[in-house]
């Protein structure tokens, strides 16, 4: 059911400090999949102070509450979450050097800035996010990565505020993270500090120019979240084994629901051709799993976030 209107003048005649709130807002623009979804309210925080008292409020009122990173790996299950959607904004987008070789990046830095940035400060040791979309908090939430690596290797401290509105530190040993997981992502993550190395130019390139290789037939061209599934371990080797290269073989590739469609480039990327909603995506999310289960025995687990719907695995607040 959706929220009442004089719920949302609640929010609009009493004003939060540092939040920019805007009710009914669309969401298709603010994730990669660039499916239809409106929220019921958007609040972008430009301030930290800010974003404690939207959380007391939004707890007072069992407001469901979901924290959106870049959108670069996050799907919703139906076309209107019924909540509040939180965003980190522009002050959160900040990259400044300490000494020793150690980055301090606002949350909401993109990613595909950071290699760059990090180059202007004599430093490397991000190339293996090259062509990673989405922001900083969002990929230290899912450990995103490539290549063995994962972001979090590089974290010595991370500032992040806890559902109740505390700010803790945490350094690298504090929480758990794998293989595209990471206990971060029970927290809201302002900030971060990177430990990288200093450039070598010619080193920089060469990772780049590897990493730009493996992603040739990624189809960063067409809305995505990017891989879907989480590769295959395999517990004989302790490896993963590439979930795109089973989808690959099972014959799954360019198989459609409605605009939703198993990439002919790489089998583990679902793209939107036209109007996929949420529920395309899902459909077809779930036809692989089943067709992957009984091609190989398989049970491939999502690597994207669903919000809402029979799937859902991210938490929502309230
Ligand atoms: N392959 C196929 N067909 C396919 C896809 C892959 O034959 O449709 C083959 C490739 O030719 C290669 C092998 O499978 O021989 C492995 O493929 P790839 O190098 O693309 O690696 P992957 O394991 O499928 C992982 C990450 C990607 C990351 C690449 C490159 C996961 C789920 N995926 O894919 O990450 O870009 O390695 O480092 O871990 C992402 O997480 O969003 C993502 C794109």
């Amino acid at each position: 059911m959706r929220r009442s209107y004089l719920e949302f003048r609640d929010f609009l005649e009493n004003p939060i400090p540092g939040i920019t709130i805007s009710p009914n807002a669309d969401l298709s623009t603010r994730t990669s999949m660039r499916t239809r979804c409106r929220t019921a309210i958007l609040a972008e925080v430009n301030d930290p102070r800010g974003l404690r008292e939207l959380l007391h409020r939004a707890h007072e009122r069992a407001w469901p509450l979901l924290m959106l990173g870049g959108g670069a790996n996050t799907l919703f299950a139906t076309s209107f979450f019924n909540g509040i959607t939180v965003s980190l904004g522009k002050p959160f987008e900040s990259i400044m050097p300490l000494d020793m070789g150690v980055l301090r990046i606002g949350a909401a830095t993109p990613l595909p800035s950071l290699i760059g940035s990090a180059k202007r400060f004599g430093l490397m040791g991000l190339e293996f996010l090259y062509k990673v979309p989405g922001q900083v908090g969002g990929a230290l939430a899912g450990n995103a990565g490539a290549g063995g690596w994962g972001i979090c290797d590089l974290l010595e401290r991370a500032v992040c505020m806890t559902r109740n509105g505390r700010i803790i530190q945490l350094k690298r040993g504090d929480f758990r993270y794998s293989y595209r997981f990471s206990e971060l992502k029970e927290l809201i993550i302002l900030e971060a500090d990177l430990r990288l190395r200093p450039l070598d130019p010619a080193e920089s390139e060469r990772l780049k120019a590897d990493y730009s290789a493996k992603k040739k037939n990624q189809p960063y061209h067409l809305s995505s979240s990017g891989c879907i599934f989480k590769n295959v371990l395999d517990t004989s080797t302790n490896t993963r084994v590439s979930t795109g290269k089973l989808i690959d073989e099972a014959g799954l590739k360019g198989y459609c629901i409605r605009d939703a469609m198993v990439s002919e480039g790489h089998g583990n990327f679902i793209v939107n051709v036209g109007q996929a909603t949420g529920e395309d995506f899902l459909a077809l999310i779930n036809f692989v799993k089943d067709a992957l289960g009984e091609q190989y025995g398989v049970d491939v687990e999502l690597e994207v976030n669903v919000v809402g719907g029979p799937m859902a695995n991210v938490k929502v607040y309230s």
